[in-house]
């Protein structure tokens, strides 16, 4: 079998039946079969950012522990919301943070390189989160320096998405979620 590829899973919703979550519930059955999907550790206990308080004490345990999620897997995925056509402020907080862990001789933003990143997105709204996926790919390409695949996927309308027991039914988003995977894993694989 293929070697395994790592792909660290973060949704940008904290909200108990939050869509986002259960697309995240839906990517095993669409992965490759090397693909092994973790999911990542909580950040709704993060502080909001704030340099004083990185200086004075270092940073938050959370933050010290997406930062080595990221840098110990091969891809990373993210799943967010959109919050008035942009990203939550949670998700943005939870990379200001990420993108400042350094360990000694590390480069900046460190977690963000030797890597493959990718987005999609589920709002109740006709563009299915499109707008926190651009805002997204900004913040993590031009910002951070993450190398983003092209394939991004937005499920939209997810109130209806979405069946009683999570499965999505609408075989043209399944298709671009699994090209997009597809793509996850072939990209992590030339950057291995
Ligand atoms: C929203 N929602 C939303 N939807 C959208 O398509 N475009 C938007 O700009 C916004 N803005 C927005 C702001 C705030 C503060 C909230 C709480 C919600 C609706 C959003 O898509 C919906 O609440 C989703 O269900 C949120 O995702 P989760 O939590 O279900 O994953």
């Amino acid at each position: 079998m293929a070697e395994e590829v790592k792909v660290l899973v973060i949704c940008g919703s904290l909200r108990k039946r939050s869509y986002n979550a259960a697309l995240t519930r839906a990517l095993p059955e669409l992965a490759p079969p090397e693909m092994k999907l973790i999911t990542a550790p909580p950040v709704e206990t993060l502080p909001l950012y704030n340099e004083d308080l990185q200086n004075a004490s270092g940073f938050p345990g959370p933050a010290n522990d997406l930062a080595a999620a990221i840098r110990s897997a091969d891809g990373v995925l993210f799943v967010t919301p959109e919050y008035n056509w942009s990203m939550p402020g949670g998700l943005k907080n939870a990379i200001d943070w990420v993108s400042r862990v350094r360990e000694k001789g590390d480069p900046t933003y460190a977690a963000f390189k030797h890597r493959v990143f990718a987005i999609a997105s589920a709002s109740t709204g006709q563009h299915g989160g499109l707008r926190s996926l651009m805002a997204l790919r900004q913040i993590l390409e031009l910002g951070c320096g993450a190398f983003v695949i092209p394939e991004q996927v937005a499920v939209p309308w997810a109130d209806t998405a979405f069946d009683e027991i999570d499965n999505l039914s609408d075989g043209r988003l399944l298709n671009l979620l699994r090209a997009q995977l597809d793509r996850l894993v072939e990209t992590a694989r030339l950057m291995m």
